[in-house]
């Protein structure tokens, strides 16, 4: 669905160190099996043992296979030679424990390997209100705090492999359902799942571009992604709530879902394509920059919640002021929301040419143009049809905007009901 989906399918080199976290399902195991058939050494991290070595014994199994096929069909005379393993190995991780979120943290740096590119995949989905053991809403914790925590404390290692080092957050269309209230973070005031899914999938980008502002000139780039509608186990977070289980099914029977080989491209974009090295704060849809929400955008809105969420993790003792001393940002920043750089610079060059300075205002004009033209979809008409695509996109993979209603309606029917019981 939404056209052909593809990522640039480039050997990578064997040193080159992809980590992943809940590589061994769904979209992130897809991502993790293609980038180690580039080549790429890839550690996945996953929460239960048992399930990590199933995955990673899968992968292999199904690149045997895979490979065998491919080359019979190339030279079918030929005699079977012994075909390389993929260098992919798992690493123990739950998202939903600070403790062990820190532990795996060491881990990683114990085993001297390099840090090139980290995907924060791993996550759940508009589940009951549930409380981390560290006292954090869910979503809250495992799709966004954790993570930021994670790359917080892995972002020497990748500014040790710049330039071209990234940051992937998998994040989703469902960011735009996010509201930003931070005195409701855990739910204290009121919880929606729907919407608590939204607020973590929304931190993820807002992190992004925290990130992108305290990265610039280090060879990091950070980008975010929404999968699409995928036909991986996510539903299992909505099994409990029975209009959701039907409308997933639904969509199932109706193919409005894609195959997590296709759920796997608009990641696998952000991490690899070298189009896009150099780049940053790009939030990928259907393998090509897109839109993210207004309210994601806010610059305020990004630094209040940096602050919240450092504040938070030093006061647990999980970060150091040490940690933090190359992330300060520079100079105050602008207030209002993030624009591509080339529009930005466009709106400087107007301002100088209003204010009197023309060759200022010549000068900054030259700057915006070519910085249009280095962005990717950089010129209004390109523009324009990336957002005529994700409108259509956006038709096909959300649920109606009716059916949503019908659900909140049916939500608010079960919270009566329970108040009653
Ligand atoms: N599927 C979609 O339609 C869709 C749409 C938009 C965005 N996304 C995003 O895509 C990402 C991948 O989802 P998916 O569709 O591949 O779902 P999935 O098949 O359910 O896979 C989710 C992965 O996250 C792991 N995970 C969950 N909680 C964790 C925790 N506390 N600690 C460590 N790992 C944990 C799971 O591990 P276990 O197997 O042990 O549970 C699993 O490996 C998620 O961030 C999701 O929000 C999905």
């Amino acid at each position: 669905m939404g056209g052909k989906l593809s990522y640039p399918h480039t050997e990578v080199s064997e040193d080159r160190t992809y980590l992943i976290t809940g590589g061994n399902t769904g979209i992130g195991y897809q991502t993790a099996k293609s980038i180690a058939k580039l080549g790429g050494r890839v550690v996945i991290a996953c929460r239960s043992e048992e399930k990590a070595k199933e995955a990673v014994e899968k992968m292999q199994k199904e690149h045997q296979e895979e490979k065998k096929k491919e080359e019979k069909k190339e030279e079918p005379e030929e005699p079977e030679e012994p075909i390389a393993p993929l260098n992919v190995e798992f690493m123990i991780l739950d998202l939903a424990s600070f403790e062990s979120t820190m532990k795996f943290i060491e881990a990683y740096k114990a085993k001297g390997y390099p840090l090139h590119v980290l995907i924060c995949n791993a996550g759940f989905g508009a589940g009951p209100k549930e409380t981390s053991a560290d006292g954090y809403e869910m979503h809250f914790q495992v799709n966004y705090l954790s993570h930021f925590l994670m790359t917080l404390h892995l972002l020497p290692l990748l500014r040790q492999s710049a330039p071209n080092s990234r940051i992937v957050n998998v994040s989703s269309t469902v960011h735009t359902h996010g509201v930003f209230n931070l005195e409701n973070v855990n739910g204290e005031q009121s919880y929606d799942r729907l919407k608590f899914y939204g607020n973590s999938k929304m931190y993820q980008i807002m992190n992004m571009y925290a990130f992108e502002r305290r990265l610039k000139d280090t060879g990091i780039s950070v980008f975010s992604v929404h999968p699409g509608y995928v036909d991986s186990e996510f539903n299992r977070g909505t099994a409990d709530n029975k209009l959701m289980s039907f409308m997933d099914s639904l969509a199932g029977t109706l193919r409005m879902k894609r195959n997590v080989q296709d759920g796997a491209m608009t990641t696998l974009v952000a991490a690899l394509d070298t189009a896009h090295d150099g780049k940053s704060a790009i939030y990928f849809k259907s393998c090509k920059p897109s839109n993210a929400s207004a309210l994601s955008r806010k610059l305020e809105h990004q630094e209040a919640l940096w602050k919240f969420s450092v504040d938070l993790l030093k006061e647990k003792g999980h970060l150091t002021d040490e940690l933090l001393t190359d992330l300060t940002l520079p100079e105050p920043e602008p207030t209002g929301e993030n624009k591509p750089e080339g529009e930005a610079k466009e709106e400087d060059a107007a301002a100088a040419t209003a204010g009197g300075d023309a060759a200022e205002g010549e000068k900054k004009t030259e700057e915006a143009k070519e910085e249009k033209k280095e962005e990717g979809g950089g010129d209004a008409s390109e523009k324009k049809e990336a957002v005529k695509e994700e409108a259509k996109e956006e038709a096909k993979e959300e649920p109606p905007k009716e059916e949503e209603k019908k659900e909140e309606a049916k939500e608010e029917e079960n919270k009566e009901e329970e108040k009653k019981e």
